[in-house]
C-alpha cells in the first residue's frame, strides 16, 4: 500500500472523514558542509525521496488534533486559543506545537484541524525527519488557515520551534533544504543571507545513503559542545561567526589559540572553503575533484571536529575502496553515527552495496547497515 493510502486510512480511521488536503515535506542528505550553517557559513546538501506526510481536513473549533503513525496512531490535542505546553506522553506533538506556537507568536491567525501524520525518513538517522515534521506542519497549519507565508520562511519557523521550542540548537539548513529543495539538485545554500544556488547533480553518479544504524548516543550535549566550541573561535577573533575568518588569519593565531579550539575552528574554516568549491566541481559534473574534497571533509571531521565513530570510518573506508576517484564518499549529518553518503557511479552501486554488505558486520560488532539509493527530490509542497 502506498504511503499516502495509508495515511488516508489512519486519517478516516481516527476521525470518521475522509481528509481534505495532502503536504509532504522530504528529509534531506547533505553532500558537504557539515557543522557550518551554524557558523553563518556554507552548505551543499539535496532533498531526498523519503518525506514526511500530513493529511487534514478543518474544524469548527481552533482545536489542533494530531495522530501519528509511527506512534500507533496515538492522538494528541491542543487549543490554539490557550497557550501550548509541552507533551511528556506524546513526544512527536512538541514538533507540532512547536511550529503553532511560533506561528501564533508571528501573529498568524491560525485555524483548528485535524491532522495525521506518516513518515519514511529513518528516525534518528541524521537525515533530518525531525526538520521534515516542522516543514510539513508549518506548511499545513498555514495552508489550511488561507495564509501564504513563503516556504523560507516556513523554514526558519520550523528551526525556531526546534531551537526554542524542543529544545535542540540546530541551525538552518535542514529546514532549509527540506522547504526549498528541486528534484535532481544539489543546494548551495549561504547560511548568513540564505541565498540559495541550486547544481544540478550528475545523471552519472546515483546518491548512496548508508546508514550505520550505530545508536547515537549524546548526540545533543556534543552537537552544542560543538557550537560552543565555534563561538569561542568566533570570539577570540572578534567576529560575528566563524565564516569571517580566513585559513591564514586563524594559522597566523596558532600559538595563541589552544589545540582543540583551533582545530575546531579549522573544521569550519576549510570545510566552507571545500562547500564553494564543490559546488562548482560538482555543476560541471567532476565527480574525481568532487570525491577528493568529500575525502578532506571526512579527513576533516575525523581529526579536527572530532564527531565520527569507528563504525562510520569504517564505511567510508569499505565504499572507497570500491569507488576509488571515481566518485566520493563521507559522514553526513551531525555526526557520532548515523549515516554516510556517497556519490557513485552508477555501474558501481550494486558493487558497492555488496562491499558494505561483506565487510561492515566484522568491522562493526556485527551492525548491519541499511543502504538507500537516493534521488534528489522537490521540497515541500501540497499533494
Ligand atoms: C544537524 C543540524 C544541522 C547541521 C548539521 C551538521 O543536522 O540539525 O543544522 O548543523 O547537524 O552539519
Amino acid at each position: 500500500m502506498s504511503q499516502k493510502q495509508t495515511l488516508t486510512d489512519l486519517f478516516t480511521n481516527t476521525f470518521g472523514h475522509q481528509p481534505t488536503h495532502f503536504f509532504q515535506a522530504p528529509g534531506r542528505v547533505n553532500l558537504i558542509g557539515e557543522h557550518t550553517d551554524y557558523n553563518d557559513g556554507f552548505v551543499l546538501p539535496c532533498a531526498i525521496d523519503y518525506q514526511a506526510m500530513i493529511a487534514g481536513s478543518p474544524r469548527d473549533d481552533r482545536k489542533v488534533v494530531a495522530t501519528a503513525h509511527s506512534f500507533d496512531g496515538q492522538v494528541s490535542e491542543f487549543e490554539l486559543s490557550l497557550p501550548i505546553a509541552h507533551s511528556e506522553e506524546a513526544f512527536w506533538s512538541n514538533y507540532v506545537r512547536g511550529v503553532a506556537t511560533v506561528l501564533l507568536e508571528k501573529g498568524m491567525d491560525l485555524k483548528g484541524v485535524n491532522i495525521a501524520i506518516i513518515g519514511n525518513v529513518p528516525q534518528g538517522a541524521g537525515l533530518s525527519s525531525s526538520a521534515c515534521l516542522e516543514v510539513v506542519t508549518g506548511l499545513t497549519l498555514t495552508r489550511m488557515a488561507g495564509l501564504d507565508v513563503s516556504l523560507k520562511e516556513l523554514a526558519l519557523i520550523g528551526q525556531q520551534a526546534e531551537n526554542e521550542f524542543v529544545g535542540c540548537k540546530c541551525g538552518i539548513m535542514d529546514q532549509m533544504i527540506s522547504a526549498c529543495g528541486k528534484a535532481d539538485h544539489a543546494m548551495l545554500l549561504d547560511c548568513r543571507s540564505l541565498d540559495t544556488r541550486l547544481v544540478s547533480i550528475p545523471t552519472s553518479a546515483a546518491v548512496v545513503i548508508i546508514n550505520s544504524n550505530v545508536k547515537r548516543g549524546l548526540v545533543d550535549s556534543e552537537y552544542n559542545t560543538r557550537r560552543e566550541q565555534c563561538e569561542a573561535a568566533a570570539k577570540y577573533f572578534g567576529v560575528k561567526a566563524l565564516r569571517d575568518i580566513t585559513l591564514t588569519q586563524l594559522e597566523a593565531a596558532k600559538g595563541d589559540l589552544d589545540d582543540l579550539t583551533f582545530r575546531r575552528a579549522r573544521h569550519v574554516v576549510t570545510e566552507n572553503d571545500r562547500t564553494e568549491a564543490a559546488a562548482e566541481v560538482l555543476a560541471v559534473g567532476d565527480l574525481v575533484a568532487m570525491g577528493e574534497l568529500m575525502a578532506r571533509s571526512h579527513a576533516s571531521m575525523r581529526d579536527d571536529f572530532e564527531i565520527t565513530v569507528p563504525a562510520i570510518d569504517a564505511i567510508v573506508e569499505i565504499v572507497k575502496n570500491v569507488i576509488g576517484s571515481e566518485g566520493g564518499v563521507r559522514m553526513t549529518g551531525g555526526g557520532f553515527g548515523g549515516c554516510v553518503v556517497a556519490l557513485v557511479p552508477q555501474d558501481k552501486v550494486v558493487a558497492v552495496k555488496q562491499a558494505v554488505e561483506q565487510h561492515y558486520p566484522q568491522r562493526s560488532n556485527g551492525l548491519s547497515a541499511d543502504i538507500y539509493v537516493c534521488r534528489a527530490s522537490d521540497g515541500a509542497s501540497e499533494l
